[in-house]
């Protein structure tokens, strides 16, 4: 079994969590509506990662909706003391499988008391704020309304700490001056790479940066340099991808979503995995 804690560690607000992680996106049906075909599998991806040390799983309410987070319950339930569920507030889905936005104070504190349920906790460990836009880049606009409801869940004690996710610098400090901002979980991998300066700037102020999409999302990245490189280290191209994350900020934290055991366990050699520095330039070039 991969030993995930090679990728090392980072302190999601007051818990430290392993760099490499599990987004459980994929676990609900086609276009993440409705239920898996198969419930047993989705269980027993959530139940290995668990076993090979994953302690940072990334859900969120409308993934389903409801399905996702009850499949955790089901697989997971009574959790692990070390391990950190980040949900995501801010969207819910229509009957014909669309997202839609839903950031009014109503909605959200009713998405916090689904999670809460759902999930079967008193408290949420991480909520994320999900702000409006498309998934290639988030919209400026002001979030004030919409985290300072979170806020005051959280000052309730329904939620332990605050993240952002889909958002631009300028709503990043905007919420900062709001409450305190764990982490931030944005459209990032390989060739998608618009948020250089917002990592940096987070990993200054100790602020995990959470990629999603860091496979390249429905359609996993290919590119020939990629293929040329993971040849080389005799990995699979999609493990050199996360590597690759790994290795280019330590405030970097994964979340690669997989409904196969087989793919996780793939996924997760990538803690192990080293990309020497003229590799690392080479997939540096990809962007
Ligand atoms: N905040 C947001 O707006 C937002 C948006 C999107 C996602 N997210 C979060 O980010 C997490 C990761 O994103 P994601 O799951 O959408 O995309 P991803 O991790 O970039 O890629 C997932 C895709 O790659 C495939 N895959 C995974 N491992 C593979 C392997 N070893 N070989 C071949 N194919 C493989 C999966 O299919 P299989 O199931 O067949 O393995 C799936 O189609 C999600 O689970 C979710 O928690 C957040």
């Amino acid at each position: 079994m991969s030993r995930v804690d090679k990728a090392g560690s980072f302190l999601l607000g007051d818990r430290k969590v392993n760099r490499m992680g599990y987004g459980a996106m994929q676990l609900a049906g086609p276009h993440v509506f409705g239920p898996p075909k198969a419930p047993a599998a989705a269980i027993a991806v959530l139940r290995e990662a668990l076993a090979a040390g994953v302690n940072h799983i990334d859900t969120a309410d409308f993934y389903g909706p409801h399905v996702t987070n009850r499949l955790i319950r089901e697989a997971l339930h009574p959790y692990a003391s070390d391990l950190v569920i980040v949900t995501k507030v801010g969207a819910v889905r229509g009957a014909d499988a669309s997202w839609n936005p839903a950031l009014s104070p109503a909605e959200l504190i009713q998405a916090v008391h689904d999670n809460l349920r759902n999930l079967g906790v008193d408290v949420l460990d991480v909520v994320n704020l999900r702000a409006w836009g498309n998934m290639q880049a988030p919209m400026e606009g002001s979030i004030e309304e919409a985290f300072s409801a979170l806020a005051d869940l959280q000052r309730q004690g329904l939620i332990r700490h605050l993240g952002l996710s889909n958002v631009t610098a300028a709503q990043v400090k905007q919420a900062q001056d709001i409450a305190n901002v764990v982490c931030v979980q944005n459209h990032y991998n390989l060739t998608h790479r618009g948020d250089e300066s917002l990592i940096a700037d987070l990993g200054r102020q100790g602020i995990a940066y959470v990629p999603f999409f860091p496979l390249g999302g429905f359609t996993p990245l290919q590119s020939q340099t990629l293929s040329s490189v993971a040849a080389r280290l005799e990995a699979s191209p999609l493990c050199v991808a996360l590597a690759w994350l790994l290795q280019r900020a330590p405030n970097l934290l994964l979340i690669p979503g997989t409904s196969s055991v087989a793919h996780l366990r793939e996924n997760l050699t990538a803690s192990e995995l080293r990309i020497p520095a003229p590799m690392l330039a080479e997939l540096d070039a990809l962007a």
